[in-house]
């Protein structure tokens, strides 16, 4: 069955860059997907990858108004139910199994799956995935990788992220394959541990003027 392409494409195309967030302390969550919101970046990605990420994200998905919350470092079916029931509106994964596939064949929120070789794109071309994740963008190859892609895989396009911050973020951005990016850098933990909230509303706006070319 083919990507949930019509549910994940207004996520990835309102916005040039999502953050991706790892929740130390859940009593963070709210206030800063709420400063995430009012910079002009509604999409959050939380990262399944602390104790408290699926209860950030179902706060998030039922107190920050404008939000939608996605869920992140997604490894399995399990999670993925979890995730989709606590309210995210869309799932990455930093690869693709099987498994992930089933899943998101069963399940309504869109996945957006992890590929980086030309083999991987090409098995989640066949199983009709045409908006992909890259990751970890800079280790495989950064943007001069990805412009590799554009001319064999007319079609694909990708959210890069890893290793993504302003002094680079503009170089992913200008490939025609490049819907979107993620990134952590709009969230830095020193500010959010120190509930530096306007600061990280500050970051945000800069992200979001960002221009795409995709
Ligand atoms: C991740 O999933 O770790 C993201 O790619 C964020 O990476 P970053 O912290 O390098 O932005």
């Amino acid at each position: 069955m083919p990507q949930k392409i019509d549910r994940l494409l207004p996520v990835l195309q309102g916005q040039p860059v999502i953050p991706v967030l790892k929740i130390n302390r859940l009593a963070d969550a709210v206030p800063l997907a709420t400063a995430l919101v009012k910079g002009g970046l509604p999409a959050v990605e939380i990262t399944l990858r602390t104790p408290d990420a699926i209860d950030a994200i179902r706060l998030v998905a039922n107190e920050v108004d404008g939000a939608t919350v996605g869920a992140g470092t997604v490894l399995n079916m399990r999670q993925y139910d979890q995730a989709a029931s606590a309210g995210s509106g869309f799932i990455v994964s930093p690869g693709t199994t099987q498994e992930l596939l089933d899943a998101a064949r069963t399940v309504e929120v869109p996945l957006l799956p992890g590929a980086v070789t030309p083999s991987e794109i090409m098995a989640a071309r066949e199983e009709g995935y045409s908006v992909l994740k890259f990751f970890p963008a800079e280790q495989a190859g950064g943007a001069e990788f990805l412009k590799a892609l554009v001319s064999p895989f007319a079609g694909i396009r990708f959210c890069p992220t890893g290793g993504i911050g302003p002094k680079n973020v503009v170089d992913y951005l200008a490939l025609s394959n490049v819907i979107c990016v993620g990134g952590s850098w709009v969230a830095p933990d020193e500010l959010v541990a120190d509930g530096k909230w306007d600061q990280i509303t500050k970051l945000a706006a800069k992200a979001a003027s960002l221009a795409t070319s995709a």
